[in-house]
């Protein structure tokens, strides 16, 4: 299928959200190394990558509080092109949040993050046509379904991003029919989406980010309510997205679904205990 590859264009947010509120440094702990010796990430891709290759996202010394307490500690991860990663830790680690960063929903305090290079933050993103393009470069695909959706139409919904991106009409359409056909729901076309069973809702949300050809897809726990024929075809699904070179950021509880998908893993906070794969050490 045609979206699983090259990039084109801009779009704008999906969704909004955000927050300004500023953090108190103090109250931000230096990071430490990890007492098991966990390879920091930038050690991790000097053996994956070519010495030359650039990271296309990249956390630096990045904080983030919505309010006094810190949320994102001293983040330094380097995600490269085609990488699958898979997100791991507690309730309330900042995995959520660690997405949204990645999406331009919420900014440093502190540190920076560049996407392909370029600084993300309140003042680029402020830049229509900077937002659009990192909108439709990285796709976030929410915890919370509803959080995502809010057109009055299944077909409406999907076609809001190609819009945004500035595609011709037939375009737009063109890609409305593939996706429904991709993802089996041309018979919710006309549906109203608040209307939808939860597992139709994430199909719907899902569509409406493949229907911008990201470079990127952020899954927020993407198993969350499904049954286990719709698990099943989104394991297939994501592991397509994955050979066909997406860049996969996953956050789950789920340790099968983060064995099939992860190249290796980000744990934030928690030790664990779990070494099969490569794994680094954030926000601790
Ligand atoms: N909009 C918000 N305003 C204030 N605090 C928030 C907001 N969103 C999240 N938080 C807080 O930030 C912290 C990190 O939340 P986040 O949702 O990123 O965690 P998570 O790792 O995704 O958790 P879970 O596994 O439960 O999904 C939590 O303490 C949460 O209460
Ligand atoms: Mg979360």
């Amino acid at each position: 299928m045609t979206y699983l590859h090259t990039h084109e264009g801009a779009a704008k947010p999906h969704t909004h959200e955000g927050s300004a509120i500023p953090h108190t440094h103090d109250q931000i702990p230096q990071p430490s190394m990890d007492e098991a010796g966990h390879e920091h990430p930038s050690q991790l891709h000097r053996t994956r990558h070519a010495s030359d290759a650039h990271p296309l996202m990249s956390f630096r010394d990045f904080c983030f509080a919505y309010d006094e307490e810190a949320t994102l500690r001293h983040i330094d991860l380097d995600v490269y092109a085609g990488d699958s990663v898979v997100l791991m830790g507690c309730n309330g680690s900042g995995k959520s949040t660690l997405l949204k960063a990645m999406s331009g929903l919420v900014f440093a305090q502190r540190g920076e993050y560049l996407f392909d290079g370029e600084r993300v933050e309140e003042r680029s993103m402020k830049d229509p046509t900077f937002a659009k393009r990192l909108h439709a470069r990285v796709g976030f695909i929410f915890q919370d379904s509803d959080s995502q959706l809010f057109c009055s139409n299944v077909e409406e919904e999907i076609a809001f991003g190609p819009r945004q991106m500035g595609l011709p009409e037939a375009e737009v359409a063109r890609r409305v029919d593939d996706v429904c056909a991709l993802l089996d729901i041309e018979k919710l076309r006309a549906r109203a989406p608040y209307r939808l069973s939860g597992g139709e809702k994430k199909r719907v949300a899902i569509a409406c980010i493949l229907s911008m050809n990201p470079d990127v897809y952020c899954f927020d726990e993407p198993l969350n309510g499904l049954d286990i024929k719709t698990r099943d075809w989104l394991y297939g699904f994501l592991q397509k997205l994955r050979a066909s070179g997406k860049t996969l950021i996953i956050a789950t509880h789920d340790q099968s679904l983060a064995d099939a998908l992860a190249d290796y893993f980000v744990y934030m906070g928690e030790h664990h205990q779990y070494s099969d794969l490569p794994h680094v050490h954030i926000n601790r």
